[in-house]
């Protein structure tokens, strides 16, 4: 079994929103990154993101978390590719960062599997999908786990490591120290229950303030306020499910809901017309709130 000491080399397969944040919370803690997504062009805005997004290393530097002339080197640790073959070739520890959708994700699995070394592990960090069913699509059900990040990923401290049927506790336990070494505080998920422990709680709040919308109780912006200034939440419900992501909000919210059949979890009217419009919050400028690009 691989040690957490001996874990050089990351790949990040999913170069998204929370591919590209993953791979530099790798890089900033002096790992070596390989960062693979379908096509130049997300490669390209993710690396963008990873420089000088809000939460970039730029930023970073000139916000005295790292040495400003890290931020260079940190840039150089990241390679991106397409070839998903050529990123986990070398790769010790893999984290699978697509888009939510299971099939495609055991599909990344089973080729992740056969071109990866025997000895890397492979997490992902699906917000609500099962980990069972991704470490089925594999040879290796022992050496896969549940690695939830939170958005922006550089900042956000918490970890969840989800534990999938078949998961080895010795994995656990290198996932667990890998997530120290990334700087962040590890939460440990017993069964891969949908939606693990935050989402499960945190979903149902921004629920909750989309249902108060739709029924007229409040505007967003005083709904906002209260869980602000009430709840020293740092954001909103609102401002969070834009930061979120409307889409992913509503992925999040029908799996939780499709598993347990529990009726808090059945995602509102508004959510459901406002991914349809494409309104889908920050990433494209506009959800409950306009944004500048
Ligand atoms: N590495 C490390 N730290 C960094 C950084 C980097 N690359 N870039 C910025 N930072 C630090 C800043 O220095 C600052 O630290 P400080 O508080 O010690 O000064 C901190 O990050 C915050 O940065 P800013 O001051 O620029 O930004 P704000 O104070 O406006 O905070 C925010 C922005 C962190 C997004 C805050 O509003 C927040 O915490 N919002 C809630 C986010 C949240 O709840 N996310 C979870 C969403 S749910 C999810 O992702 C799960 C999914 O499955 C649905």
């Amino acid at each position: 079994m691989v040690k957490v000491e001996d874990i050089k080399n990351i790949a990040v397969v999913g170069f998204g929103l929370m591919g590209s944040g993953i791979a530099q919370t790798f890089a900033q803690a002096g790992y070596n990154v390989v960062g693979r997504d379908v096509n130049e062009d997300i490669l390209r805005r993710g690396m963008e993101s990873i420089k000088s997004g809000p939460f970039g290393v730029l930023k970073a530097a000139e916000k005295g978390k790292i040495p400003k002339d890290e931020a260079e080197a940190i840039i150089n640790r990241i390679k991106t590719t397409t070839d998903l073959k050529e990123a986990v070739k070398d790769a010790d520890f893999i984290v699978e960062a697509v888009f939510e959708d299971l099939e495609l994700k055991k599909k990344v699995f089973a080729e992740v599997d056969e071109a990866a070394p025997p000895h890397a592990i492979i997490v992902s960090n699906t917000s609500s999908l099962p980990i069972t069913a991704m470490a089925a699509a594999t040879k290796r059900p022992d050496k896969v786990a549940g690695m939830h990040f939170f958005n922006p990923a550089p900042v956000m401290r918490l970890v969840e490591v989800i534990r999938g049927l078949q998961t080895s506790d010795e994995t656990v336990e290198v996932v667990r120290g890998v997530a120290i070494k990334l700087g962040k505080t590890p939460v440990i998920v017993n069964r891969d229950i949908t939606g693990f422990i935050a989402n499960r709680i945190g979903i149902l709040g921004m629920l909750e303030a989309i249902k108060m919308l739709e029924n007229g109780v409040a505007t967003k912006e005083d709904i906002d306020n209260a869980m602000k200034l009430g709840y020293n939440w740092p954001m909103g419900p609102f401002e969070l499910a834009d930061l979120v992501g409307l889409d992913t909000l509503l992925l999040v919210c029908n799996a939780i809901y499709n598993e347990t059949g529990d009726p808090r979890y059945f995602p509102p009217d508004l959510l459901k017309r406002m991914v349809t419009a494409g309104n889908l919050g920050r990433k494209v400028g506009k959800g409950f709130y306009e944004y500048k690009k």
